[in-house]
């Protein structure tokens, strides 16, 4: 276990340093990933590539998860949350308590719905950092219009039941909740709705990705807000008037990246599909648009460090995008 811990905190350190000298290549291994428990879901919303027609569901299985923590020692902290509901696999509760023994602390995000009582209990037995739940709406009507096949008063009422019954293995509970023009207008009602649940904060998202796809480019794109400064004004007016040591109002800050502002997720966050493949961000989320390799038969630093790997981080570099990559810069 010792040596663990320093392979992990001797990572660290070289990936704390990265910037500093300049180092033409990668000399370090990812702190962080995405890990992707489930591909199914039981709601279709309406921003989000699940609801495809034909999206196929399928859970990564518990051996799979093993492989990727296994070859992964130096991971300090995982999100085990990807495209569907996390809860959707039952194995969830064993991957987190496999990650809690290896000391890499889990986040994961929720849309709420399977948050029963049998599940919260499982869910305070193991070590969670940070538990977001996306509420997108503060009324019946926005929620379940966003969220085709949800239940509003079901998800508020599990959310109530978690914050009730919380301890000191759940961190931080916290709403992730995605503006678009749909739930703008509700902007101050659910940040006082998170408030009168108990949540420790609320992180807004306001960017809709288009995975990648050109299909999701036009739909999502007509969603998104289109006066950030409206909106950013609003947050401010908002945090002076809710915000207090309890409760935060947060703003997931990932502006569109530019020529100076590159994205930095093949260097940072490489995400596991359920079947292992090694896909370059969650932004994209699919083997499918494309993938560097799977760890169930190859090493995962081989492919942390293959050509493929650096040929994309060598287009971001010299700002010669990939098509995939374009939606993030407004291209
Ligand atoms: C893909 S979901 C998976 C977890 C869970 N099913 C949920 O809804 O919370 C993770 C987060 O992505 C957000 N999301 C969905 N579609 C999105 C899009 N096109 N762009 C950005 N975020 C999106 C959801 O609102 C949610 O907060
Ligand atoms: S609940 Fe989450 S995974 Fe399911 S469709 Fe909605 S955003 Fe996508
Ligand atoms: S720019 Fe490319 S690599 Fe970066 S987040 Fe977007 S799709 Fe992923």
């Amino acid at each position: 276990m010792i040596k663990i811990l320093v392979f992990k905190y001797i990572n660290l350190l070289k990936y704390l340093l990265k910037n500093k000298f300049n180092f033409k290549s990668i000399t370090y291994y990812p702190i962080k990933a995405d890990i992707e428990p489930t591909t199914g879901c039981n709601f279709k919303c309406t921003m989000c590539q699940v609801s495809s027609p034909g999206f196929i569901k399928r859970n990564m299985s518990l051996e799979t998860f093993k492989k990727i923590i296994d070859q992964n020692p130096q991971f300090i902290k995982i999100k085990i949350q990807g495209l569907g509901e996390p809860f959707v696999n039952k194995e969830i509760f064993e991957m987190i308590k496999y990650a809690n023994d290896k000391f890499i602390k889990v986040n994961t995000v929720t849309n709420g719905s399977l948050l029963n009582s049998d599940n919260i209990k499982k869910i305070l037995a193991v070590k969670i950092n940070e538990l977001s739940i996306s509420i997108d709406g503060a009324s019946k009507k926005v929620f379940e219009s966003i969220r085709l096949g949800s239940d509003f008063d079901v998800v508020i009422k599990n959310v109530e039941n978690l914050t009730n019954n919380r301890n000191k293995n759940i961190k931080k509970i916290q709403s992730l909740t995605l503006i678009q023009k749909k739930n703008l207008f509700e902007l101050e009602d659910i940040i006082k709705l998170c408030k009168r649940l108990k949540l420790d904060e609320i992180q807004f998202q306001y960017l809709l990705t288009s995975w990648g796809k050109d299909e999701w480019k036009t739909v999502n794109n007509e969603q998104q807000i289109d006066n950030e400064n409206k909106f950013f004004d609003l947050i401010q007016i908002y945090r002076r008037k809710y915000q207090d040591n309890n409760f935060k109002i947060g703003v997931v800050t990932k502006n569109k990246f530019t020529e100076y502002n590159k994205c930095n997720y093949p260097w940072e966050t490489p995400y596991f599909s359920t079947q292992g493949f090694v896909v370059p961000c969650c932004m994209i989320a699919n083997p499918e648009v494309v993938n560097f390799g799977n760890i169930t038969n190859m090493n995962f630093y081989s492919i942390w460090n293959n050509k493929q790997y650096d040929d994309l981080r060598l287009s971001i570099n010299n700002h010669k995008l990939k098509d995939y990559c374009k939606n993030c810069y407004n291209i």
